[in-house]
């Protein structure tokens, strides 16, 4: 496996490995790898013939400073768990390689960058499509792999493919979850031992709420979801919203023949944690 920290270098790779016929799958990330990341990963090698990861903390798309300096950063441990997967290229730039200088591009997605986490995380989703919009650019990829954990992220970049005409596709991949049914996410790991049992109550809500869903009206089941988790002294409900998951419209009603899939961001103590799931 090769580390590259050069744009050039990396670009020399992967010219080298398409000249040879080879497809490229691409899953950027920002480290502190878990089982989620590893399994976008697994993926890509089960679908592409050369694997790119891209570890890099990206400081454009943090709202909260705070937020940024206490990104988890586990380069090396990161690199020893890759080891052991199908990338075989892993791109770790420093931010002035990333950012010679300021990248002052406004991206607009409307509507997908103004609801959910968009009302609460100002300009989070510009600078995701800064940095992935970039970082496409760099590896070319035939594929890339991106986790349904991060829902509106995920239909943010299929709208940042479309707007920019760029021929890759974009791979949805399932969430994954520690045992308890917590989403994995490279935040757990700031959580204390008590917020970290509390935790898995989000997850056991919002599978409940599908059963709900047969008796209580969307509304009702909204109204319950943000009660239920609030009840824990550990979590606080930032917002529930049942949307589709093209539009990201508000469901009104559950004969909607669209996909409905219910978000949303808890904070347990210091840290924000996102969630969603499928209502059928
Ligand atoms: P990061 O949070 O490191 O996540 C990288 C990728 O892993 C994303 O596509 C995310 O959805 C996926 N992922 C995270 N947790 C997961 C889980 N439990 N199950 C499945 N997939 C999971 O998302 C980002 O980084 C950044 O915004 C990035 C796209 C790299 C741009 O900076």
């Amino acid at each position: 496996m090769l580390v590259v920290k050069e744009i050039k270098e990396l670009q020399e790779r992967i010219a080298r490995e398409k000249q040879e016929g080879r497809t490229i799958g691409f899953v950027p990330t920002m480290g502190a790898l878990h089982q989620g990341h590893l399994s976008l990963i697994e993926k890509a090698g089960q679908q592409t013939d050369f694997v790119v990861t891209s570890i890099f903390v990206n400081p454009t798309q943090f709202n909260d400073k705070k937020d940024l300096t206490n990104y988890p950063r586990t380069l090396d441990k990161d690199l020893e768990l890759l080891q052991e997967t199908a990338c075989q290229l892993v791109f770790a730039p420093e931010v002035k390689t990333i950012y010679p200088q300021e990248d002052k591009r406004q991206f607009n997605f409307g509507k997908l960058e103004q609801v959910l986490e968009g009302q609460f995380r100002p300009g989070h989703f510009n600078g995701v499509a800064q940095v992935v919009s970039k970082l496409f650019d760099m590896t070319k990829p035939d594929q890339a792999f991106f986790g349904q954990k991060d829902f509106q992220q995920l239909v943010i970049i299929k709208a940042l493919v479309k707007q920019l005409n760029l021929p890759i596709e974009i791979v949805a991949c399932p969430t994954m979850r520690e045992e308890d049914g917590l989403a994995m996410s490279s935040r757990n790991q700031r959580l204390t031992d008590e917020q970290r049992q509390n935790a898995p109550h989000i997850y056991q809500t919002l599978k409940e709420a599908r059963n709900k869903a047969r008796s209580m009206s969307v509304n009702e089941v909204k109204q319950w979801v943000i009660e239920t988790i609030d009840q824990n002294e550990f979590l606080q409900t930032e917002y529930f919203e049942i949307t589709d998951d093209e539009n990201l419209d508000t469901i009104e009603s559950w004969d909607s023949p669209l996909n409905k899939v219910g978000s949303l961001a808890v904070h347990c103590g210091e840290v924000r944690l996102i969630d969603n799931i499928v209502f059928e």
